[in-house]
């Protein structure tokens, strides 16, 4: 029940005001000094009262800020008599004149904290429950339960931080459409009912009523539909595209995310990334940041040797350093093992660390076995140097490692043997966790970085097959061409490992803010790529004959990129929680808590799809 209802009866709805005429003169966040003097009319949400008798005091927001109102017994009694009765959220409107504060109660904290609005007419335009939650908290640690607040998102969204959050969402894709259409790129709308595109999760699909039994699925990305618009002769497309894909979450994945989606004909990789420079050069002035162009760029065979990931966070040091060469002839059986399989030992440095207690050791140890390391070996160069590998190695060897690791006095080398992938997954992950403990991430920072030259194919070790590690209608490096006609004339698939692909990321502190490519655009290639897939033609031609067929229509050369609008607006609002860049997210297990979807159909719609639901 509505504490009004309590406090005055159902007649309460009877006393609540009209907004009859009135209009707003200011956001909450809007007046000034300069308007001191002045008459002004607000209206937002009761965000705090206070009560001090004779004059009573309210905090009254909108998306725009807060403006203190005070209301006085003695100057408006009728007003100050309501404001009595306003609770947290009640929905008003304030007519009143600006003054501007003494120097004892500025309130520096907000825009509008020179001035208070003294009211002389108040409107209550609404009432509201007392919320589940607190929404004025200082800190986020004092917030409610996220589920809590997802239930009740559009309260929750009523904060000033998510508030902002969705602000600057607004304004990137602004700037982005502003950018877009500045250098003649042309707005298409590509269809959400779609047959399903592979980009390597799963689709969403959706049953035809009309067409029983056949369904259509949402778009993991408009990849075909956009190469499709470049045959059909629009030359730049972008879209504010939303794409869906049944995939494994993550903090910085959604089910249902946005995408700045850009394809350019006759062009080369140099003219796509002037492009995106362009684009983050621009959205990245809502942070008064200024991105150096062009961005550095580094292939994805260095991020990995040195980073351990294609998404390499630049903003600290802290490279890999390769032991393996050192560790040639040795007896140590799991440093031999590894060195026969083809594995490598390699280590990280953490700086001033010398003095790593056993159990911190052990707490890194666990942390790299969650990547599939098996163990961490390390070396400590204190006032002596001491190290896990001593008593098998030798302390000339070790001190030969610390050399060539870098490492100086006071500091612990960290190292990990095994499978390529399984020690540049560890170390990579080691070497963040490291710099976030230590506090070595600089905030305010943006490293920009191209990676290029992913490998085209990646082997699925589940399948026996090749997939594209991109997509299949990524093209192909020249210098590689020989190889891939070797693997796929010669039957040398091994080789497909080893081919590089015109295919480029943008990282950004970490974050694999986009990619894209340039495209196939022969069908033969096409066929051939589609064949190292594993795909038969009959296959090929059942899935994407209409996209092999206008091939064949006179496609121009071109490439493009899509950028994730979450992962650029979480950087821009320094958040690793996705959720606060959506304003009606889903849950980590793809749930809306607030709809309570996904949800059941009715039986009748069920039959109507043809569909039967099987426990
Ligand atoms: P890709 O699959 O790499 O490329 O997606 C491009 C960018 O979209 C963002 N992104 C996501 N954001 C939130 N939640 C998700 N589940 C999610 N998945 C992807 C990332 C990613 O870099 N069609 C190609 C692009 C092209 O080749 O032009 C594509 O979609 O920031």
């Amino acid at each position: 029940m509505l504490i009004s209802s309590l406090l005055f009866g159902d007649d309460f709805y009877f006393m609540l005001d009209s907004l009859g005429n009135l209009e707003r003169t200011h956001s909450c966040g809007e007046v000034r000094v300069e308007d001191v003097g002045g008459e002004v009319v607000l209206m937002g949400w009761v965000a705090k009262k206070r009560d001090f008798g004779i004059f009573t005091f309210i905090d009254l927001r909108d998306r725009e800020g807060i403006t203190q109102i005070v209301v006085s017994e003695e100057a408006a009694a009728d007003a100050h008599a309501k404001a009595k009765n306003l609770r947290g959220e009640f929905v008003i409107a304030v007519k009143g004149t600006v003054v501007e504060r003494t120097n004892e109660t500025v309130n520096k904290k907000l825009s509008t904290g020179g001035i208070e609005v003294q009211a002389s007419e108040i409107l209550i335009l609404n009432d509201a429950k007392v919320p589940p939650f607190q929404l004025e908290v200082a800190g986020s640690e004092n917030l409610a339960s996220e589920e809590t607040r997802l239930k009740y998102r559009y309260l929750d969204l009523r904060r000033p931080r998510l508030q902002q959050n969705l602000i600057t969402r607004g304004k990137v894709l602004t700037k982005m459409r502003e950018f877009m259409n500045l250098y003649g790129f042309l707005e298409i709308e590509t269809p959400i009912l779609l047959k399903s595109t592979p980009e390597g999760a799963r689709d969403f699909i959706v049953p035809s009523r009309i067409q029983t039994g056949k369904f259509f699925a949402l778009p993991q990305s408009p990849q075909i539909l956009k190469q499709l618009s470049m045959i059909a002769g629009f030359d730049k497309y972008f879209q504010i595209a939303r794409c869906f894909r049944d995939e494994d979450l993550r903090a910085d994945r959604q089910p249902e995310f946005t995408q700045l989606d850009i394809e350019m004909s006759f062009a080369n990789q140099e003219m796509v990334f002037r492009t995106m420079e362009g684009v983050m050069k621009q959205v990245f002035t809502l942070s008064e940041h200024n991105f150096e162009t062009p961005f550095p760029r580094m292939t994805y065979a260095d991020a990995i040797l040195r980073f351990g990931t294609d998404k390499p966070d630049l903003r600290f040091e802290m490279e890999l350093k390769d032991l393996s060469e050192d560790l040639t002839d040795t007896d140590f059986a799991p440093f031999a093992e590894t060195l026969k399989n083809k594995g490598e030992i390699k280590c990280v440095v953490a700086k001033n660390k010398a003095d790593y207690s056993r159990k911190q050791l052990d707490e890194l140890q666990e942390f790299v076995k969650r990547y599939g390391g098996s163990a961490l070996a390390w070396i400590k160069l204190g006032d002596e140097i001491s190290s896990s590998l001593l008593k098998v190695l030798g302390q000339e060897k070790i001190e030969q490692f610390a050399q060539k690791a870098n490492a100086e006095k006071g500091d612990a080398v960290l190292i990990v043997a095994g499978k390529k992938s399984v020690v540049a997954q560890s170390l990579g992950a080691l070497r963040i966790e490291i710099a976030k403990r230590e506090n070595l991430i600089p905030k305010d920072v943006y490293k920009p970085l191209w990676v290029t030259e992913f490998p085209m194919f990646e082997y699925n070790e589940e399948t026996g097959n090749y997939d594209a590690m991109h997509h299949p209608f990524t093209s192909l490096m020249d210098e590689d061409v020989p190889l891939f006609k070797r693997a796929i004339e010669d039957g040398e698939t091994e080789l497909l490992g080893k081919i590089r692909a015109r295919a480029y990321d943008i990282v950004v502190n970490g974050y694999e803010i986009g990619s894209g490519s340039i495209r196939v655009h022969q069908r033969e290639i096409q066929n051939l790529i589609f064949k190292a897939l594993g795909l038969t033609p009959e296959k090929a031609k059942e899935r994407f004959g209409f996209f092999l067929e206008a091939l064949e229509y006179g496609t121009p050369p071109h490439g493009g990129f899509a950028a994730g609008i979450e992962r650029i607006v979480m950087l821009l609002c320094q958040t690793d929680n996705i959720r606060d860049v959506l304003a009606f997210p889903k849950t980590a297990s793809a749930q809306d808590l607030m709809m309570d979807s996904p949800g059941n159909v009715d039986d009748s719609q069920l039959k109507e799809l043809g569909i039967k639901i099987v426990e």
